[in-house]
């Protein structure tokens, strides 16, 4: 299992500090679920600071998909890994929605991050009017392959899918179980087209959209559901431990 806590644009440097000290200290040596957090680009190397040694994971929220040059406000995948970054979300409906994140800059930026050892954090998800309309399943479908495109992996523990339905960000409601185990099983059976069968089962697939403590236990009992992309609750030192603890179970 693997818990992601993703920070969005939230906590100065003091302040994300201290978070991760409070993580780091009551999660302390983790076993059985990996564990990882995802601060703003300017805290990277300050939270690195504290966790480094614990065995919890530092990842970035997004990244640029070339090496280097006239990119004004950007950053480079070497540049994550130099500050210690392992993951790297990228394609969060955030970005999709405000940023003009696309399925094929998703793609680019995935190749480019596991060319530098980065293990990125691709995530997909349906809107509610897409939901409402039947359509969720086939634009999954078509966010997976897409973003995927041309991404080769050799080892199951090189990339993770994120489903987050969009309609379930931030807004206190979650997917159903049925839900939740319903698309993780369509995208288990793409990852396993795409990858072929032995890969494809191995890439974790986890659940984001309002997981919190009192909810994580049926989240994470799913068939599929490999762990969790934490927002809010992300936030909070205890909450975070608790769902790690319950993706421990
Ligand atoms: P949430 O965010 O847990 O606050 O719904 C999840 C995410 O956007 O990754």
């Amino acid at each position: 299992m693997l818990v992601v806590g993703n920070w969005k644009m939230n906590l100065d440097l003091a302040a994300a500090r201290q978070l991760a000290s409070a993580v780091s200290s009551s999660i302390g040596s983790v076993e059985n679920v990996d564990v990882g957090v995802c601060p703003p680009f300017v805290n990277l190397d300050a939270v690195y600071g504290v966790l480094h040694g614990t065995g919890i994971r530092l990842g970035a929220q997004n990244m640029h998909a070339q090496d280097s040059g006239a990119y004004t406000g950007e950053v480079s995948a070497a540049m994550l890994r130099a500050v210690g970054c392992h993951y790297v979300i990228l394609g969060h409906s955030e970005r999709r929605q405000f940023f003009g994140e696309t399925n094929a800059s998703v793609s680019d930026k995935a190749q480019k991050a596991l060319a530098q050892k980065l293990v990125p954090i691709v995530c997909v998800g349906e809107s509610l009017p897409q939901r409402e309309a039947g359509s969720h399943e086939q634009v999954v479908e078509s966010q997976i392959q897409e973003s995927l495109s041309g991404v080769h992996i050799s080892s199951a523990s090189e990339l993770v899918v994120a489903y987050e339905p969009v309609w379930a960000i931030g807004t206190g409601k979650t997917a159903s179980p049925q839900q939740v185990a319903d698309m993780h099983g369509h995208i288990r059976r793409l990852l396993e087209h795409l990858f072929g069968r032995e890969l494809g089962a191995g890439i974790p697939i986890l659940y984001g959209g309002s997981v919190k403590p009192g909810n994580a236990d049926e989240i994470f009992a799913q068939t599929n559901v490999d762990g969790g992309l934490i927002g809010g609750a992300a936030l909070k030192a205890d909450d975070f431990l608790a769902i790690v603890n319950a993706a421990r179970r």
